[in-house]
């Protein structure tokens, strides 16, 4: 008999909601239709919850493709993981491998082990890119990461493909149009920084500036009016507590595992932000 595991994030990503789960869990609707969750990232609310009908999506095009090759081509990614060695010069030759002008003649399957292998094996497993879009962490000299987690990205085949999960790659205001009453939508987007020194937005080109917070707001207010249920977290920034004043916002406090600077770890509010 298989064994079904629950699937867990199969990235380590920036603003993971780990240790924000529990208090998103308990402020959630009780029953809803459809589950929408447009900055995905790598999903630490989705698979917590695995609900039965979800949209999910993200502007990042990597991340978006890896979802979809663990759904349609699990065992062709786990021969290409296998391929991949924890070892420094190896490392730079893959990390680097996208400046060169055949990357973009890899396949989707290819570019997923890519990201998955780069993910464990670099410094701090934190996926950033600088200014031209190319990924930039060093090296991470760890013993034994697990490059190819085979028990967990069948768990996440497995929910992926036996329930009705459409997987997009588009910027959240298009998502969201689908979204009528009785629909669920959690929004997670790029943290407004508390400071300067604390930002690290850099999940994508295009930064998820203050005009995007606005954008986003927006879009909140319309989906209250056509009354979908609508749960966002954000930091506890003065700008995001009085852009959502109106709604109350729930001050929560979380732990920050990914962060530069080891002096900035630690407890930092948040808030939690409802229309229902
Ligand atoms: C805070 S992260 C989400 C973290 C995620 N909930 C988790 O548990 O790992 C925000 C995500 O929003 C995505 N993003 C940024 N701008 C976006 C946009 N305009 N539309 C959709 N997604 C966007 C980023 O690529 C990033 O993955």
């Amino acid at each position: 008999m298989e064994t079904h595991l629950t699937p867990q994030p199969f990235l380590k990503w920036a603003g993971g909601k780990r240790q924000l789960l529990p208090e998103i869990i308990k402020q959630m609707p009780e029953t809803f239709h459809t589950y929408y969750e447009p900055f995905v990232g790598a999903g630490a609310v989705l698979f917590r919850l695995e609900p039965t009908q979800a949209v999910v999506s993200d502007i990042n095009e990597e991340l978006i493709n890896t979802y979809c090759v663990i759904r349609d081509s699990l065992e062709e990614l786990l021969v290409e993981l296998g391929k991949h060695q924890n070892e420094r010069e190896y490392y730079y030759a893959v990390r680097d491998s996208d400046l060169s002008p055949e990357f973009g003649e890899r396949s989707p399957v290819e570019k997923a082990a890519r990201i998955i292998y780069l993910n464990k094996t670099c410094f701090n497993g934190l996926f950033r890119v600088n200014s031209k879009g190319h990924f930039n962490v060093p090296f991470g000299r760890y013993v034994h990461p697990k490059i190819c987690d085979v028990e967990n990205l069948r768990a996440v085949h497995a929910y992926l493909s036996e329930h009705q999960v459409e997987i997009l790659h588009q910027d959240f205001e298009a998502v969201l149009t689908q979204a009528v009453e009785g629909d669920f939508v959690y929004l997670d987007p790029p943290y407004e920084p508390l400071s300067e020194t604390s930002s690290f937005t850099s999940y994508s080109l295009k930064g998820f500036n203050q005009a995007e917070q606005v954008r986003l707001k927006k879009v909140f207010d319309k989906l209250t009016e056509r009354g979908v249920d609508v749960l966002l977290s954000n930091s506890a920034s003065p700008f995001i507590v009085d852009l959502y004043a109106e709604y109350h916002p729930l001050l929560v406090s979380a732990t920050r595992t990914i962060n530069s600077k080891a002096s900035l770890r630690g407890k930092i509010d948040e808030v939690l932000i409802k229309n229902y």
